[in-house]
């Protein structure tokens, strides 16, 4: 390897003037990107998987309900042999036919969470709350955590009000995995021109100062949260829980970037 090609020293020269500026736009960038393609999946699955689904149902449905009332449909009539014992054929096909429409429902149901949780359609179709409401009704599914809330309607504008729902997604998602918390609170309030999200556990806590547990998800939310004009907080300690809080510009206020000082 020539010189020129040597890597940069260890701890050398300092990032040229606008590197970490570059690197936050790339970060928010991809994770545009990410959003628009999971929309774009979550169309295909929900007009596409939809529909075959729906017209497989209904010729499933109808099947069954000519062979229940014992009348073949005509394309598939034919000449019964001497022997055949046409009603238990019929209701062996029907009970058949049964099960493919409960797998088929099961199937359905399956795309409907998988849409869901690729692109919750409540926050397009009914608003921040109503999607919120609906995330931490999915908590409720974890028994020995309990989940309460106070969710006040903000303005937002529509990247921010899916990278609300999103901090709201990553904190919970951690109080799961790490906290080993009895109790989380979600809050959203209105707070000097900022919408307030905040999800604060009283789990375990730990040092966000300490070494990085090679995780991303705070970090990928902080640069989004930014990219947004907002800024993110966590106030967490060892044995002392964890508060996670997001502050975003109301769709009324110029998202240039959080004010100093608001807190
Ligand atoms: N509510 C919490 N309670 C306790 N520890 C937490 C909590 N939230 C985060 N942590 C700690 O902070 C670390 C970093 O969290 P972060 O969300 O960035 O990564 P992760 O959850 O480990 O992985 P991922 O990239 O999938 O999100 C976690 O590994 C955990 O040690
Ligand atoms: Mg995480």
């Amino acid at each position: 390897m020539s010189d020129s090609m040597a890597p940069p020293p260890l701890g050398g020269e300092p990032a040229p003037p606008g590197r970490d500026d570059e690197l936050l736009r790339l970060v928010a960038h991809l994770q545009r990107a990410r959003e628009a393609e999971r929309a774009a999946i979550a169309r295909q699955l929900h007009d596409e998987l939809g529909g075959l689904f729906t017209a497989a149902k209904l010729d499933a449905t109808r099947l069954r309900m000519r062979l229940q009332s014992g009348q073949p449909a005509p394309s598939s009539a034919k000449k019964q042999q001497p022997g055949d014992d046409a009603d238990v054929l019929y209701r062996d096909a029907a009970d058949r036919l049964s099960h493919l429409i409960e797998m088929l429902n099961a199937g359905v149901q399956f795309k409907r969470r998988l849409v869901e949780v690729l692109m919750p359609s409540s926050l397009t179709h009914l608003g921040l709350v109503p999607a919120l409401e609906r995330l931490i009704e999915m908590q409720r599914e974890e028994p020995s955590l309990e989940v309460d809330h106070a969710l006040s309607n903000v303005e937002l504008a529509p990247a921010a009000r899916l990278t609300a729902y999103r901090a709201a997604e990553e904190g919970l998602a951690n109080v799961r995995r790490h906290a080993r918390a009895a109790h989380v609170h979600v809050d959203l309030r209105v707070d000097g021109g900022h919408a307030v999200l905040e999800v604060a556990d009283d789990g375990l806590g730990f040092d966000p100062e300490g070494p990085s547990s090679g995780g991303y998800g705070l970090l990928a939310m902080r640069v989004r949260v930014q990219a947004d004009g907002g800024r993110m907080a966590i106030i967490s300690r060892p044995g002392q829980g964890t508060r996670l809080s997001v502050w975003l510009p109301l769709a009324e206020a110029p998202a240039s970037g959080f004010s100093a000082g608001a807190d």
